[in-house]
């Protein structure tokens, strides 16, 4: 046990910021990887606590007229497909007590502006998904715990497959094309490299049943500290005092 003289200070920003700043996990992993039902899951787990869920999938830029004739075309695994500053000003307002109005995806007309948008208020806890999530440095800094949803290569493409053409009506051909074409390099380019950035990987998603109820446990023991510093605002500075 360490103990380090801090003097008592008369406002701490830290202790400030644990009063009003929700508790934001990002939830990233390949395509059809589980990330959507381990977020459900968790939400479920939650359910006396005050959580939102944000997809990435929300900040997808509209497609150009030009880009829409030749859709096939478009790298939907890239991360500049994604408005990244849209998504860091909705976060900044949620940080700061506002609502926001969260862009509707229609994975059909390829258009992000589906009325209506979806009004977003803030909350205690704030969960970041989708596939890119992790690759913004700034976007990162924004998480407190950051999760990646490790599921085998086939089991995504199989999971594809099913949702592309079940849910999404896509065509077979057009489906395994844009799956060798940008889905298989991109999750080897941009998606695999940001594992490292995780601090929980959960290999096969919401089967994982003991993974998620440890996350969800850490989770209520942070929120329980936010609660506890609201009670005792001079806990920041016990905390500081004594560190293991
Ligand atoms: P992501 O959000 O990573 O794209 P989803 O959670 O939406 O992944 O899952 C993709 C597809 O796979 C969905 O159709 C979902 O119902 C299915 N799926 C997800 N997890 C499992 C699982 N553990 N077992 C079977 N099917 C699953
Ligand atoms: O929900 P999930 O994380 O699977 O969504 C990301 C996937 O959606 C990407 O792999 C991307 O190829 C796909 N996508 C698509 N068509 C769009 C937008 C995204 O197939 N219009």
């Amino acid at each position: 046990l360490e103990s380090r003289n801090i003097e008592k200070p008369t406002t701490s920003p830290a202790t400030e910021n644990l009063h009003k700043q929700p508790f934001v996990i990002g939830v990233a992993g390949g395509a059809a990887s589980g990330k959507t039902t381990v977020c459900d899951m968790i939400i479920q787990q939650l359910h006396d606590q005050r959580v939102v869920l944000v997809n990435q999938d929300s900040f997808y830029h509209n497609l150009t007229e030009e880009e829409l004739a030749r859709v096939h075309e478009y790298n939907f695994d890239h991360p500049d497909a994604f408005n990244t500053e849209k998504l860091l000003d909705s976060m900044e307002n949620l940080r700061h007590g506002q609502a926001v109005d969260i862009p509707n995806y229609d994975f059909k007309s390829y258009k992000n502006n589906v009325f209506p948008a979806r009004r977003v208020n803030p909350s205690d806890v704030i969960i970041l998904e989708g596939i890119l999530i992790f690759h913004d440095p700034r976007v990162r800094e924004l998480m407190n715990m950051k999760i990646f949803v490790d599921t085998d290569a086939d089991v995504r493409l199989a999971r594809r497959i099913r949702r592309d053409t079940v849910e999404k009506h896509r065509d077979i051909g057009a489906v395994l094309d844009q799956y060798s074409k940008f889905v298989k390099p991109a999750f080897d380019d941009f998606i695999l490299p940001t594992k490292k950035y995780a601090d929980i990987i959960i290999p096969r998603g919401g089967d994982n049943h003991v993974a998620i109820d440890l996350i969800v446990q850490h989770i209520r023991t942070k929120l329980g500290q936010h609660d506890l510093c609201k009670i005792y605002p001079n806990l920041y500075v016990i905390q500081s005092t004594f560190q293991l």
